[in-house]
């Protein structure tokens, strides 16, 4: 990318290589107390672009409840990236995964509108480890897991949408999880 006066602005690949961690340290430095459980994604495009967001905020964990489909598994199995670096588990039961987190004192809350949801900038996210539930792109989370949740916060629409793509709505609650942090 260059400006008027011609000067490149844009880092290159080989630049931004040179200030990054190596693969060894990487492993072993400390990631953000940040969990994502998905409650039956079905598109694979999400599920890799959610990978590649925990994979740069550091979430410590991406829980992966799969539908009958299987999505996750074939995502997981094609990808040949972020996947790698990002800890993450297919579970069966959203619910043990949830109860557990619980008894470790994270705070569980399920990203969704619902009747009852905040808007998510009014939410304490200093308080951790925390733990967000993002939903299936045409059903959400469950009703089950809403009620297991501490909270249940949503992005504020104002336009024709009912919604954001749970990707894009992930973007946004991670960083402003890991708001703060150097
Ligand atoms: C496309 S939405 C699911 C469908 C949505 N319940 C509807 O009726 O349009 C997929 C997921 O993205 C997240 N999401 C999208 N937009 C959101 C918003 N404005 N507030 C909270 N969560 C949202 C939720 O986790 C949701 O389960």
């Amino acid at each position: 990318m260059t400006t008027d006066e011609g000067r490149i602005l844009q880092k290159k690949t080989s630049e931004i290589r040179e200030t990054k961690i190596n693969r060894h340290d990487f492993l072993t430095m400390k990631r953000n107390d940040v969990y994502v459980i998905l409650d039956k994604i079905n598109n694979g495009y999400n599920l890799g672009a959610i990978l590649r967001l925990c994979d740069v905020t550091l979430v410590k964990k991406l829980f992966i409840i799969d539908g009958k489909n299987a999505v996750a598994r074939k995502a997981l199995k094609a990808s040949k990236g972020s996947e790698n670096w990002v800890p993450h588990e297919i579970i069966e039961s959203g619910a043990d995964c949830i109860q557990k987190l619980k008894s470790e004192n994270t705070q569980i809350i399920s990203v969704e509108i619902c009747h009852d949801s905040v808007d998510y900038r009014k939410i304490d996210y200093t308080k951790k480890p925390v733990c967000f539930i993002f939903g299936n792109e045409m059903t959400g989370v469950s009703e089950e897991l809403l009620n297991l949740s501490d909270h249940r916060i949503h992005l504020p629409v104002a336009g024709m949408s009912n919604s954001l793509n749970v990707s894009s709505c992930a973007s946004v609650i991670l960083f402003e999880s890991i708001r703060g942090n150097k």
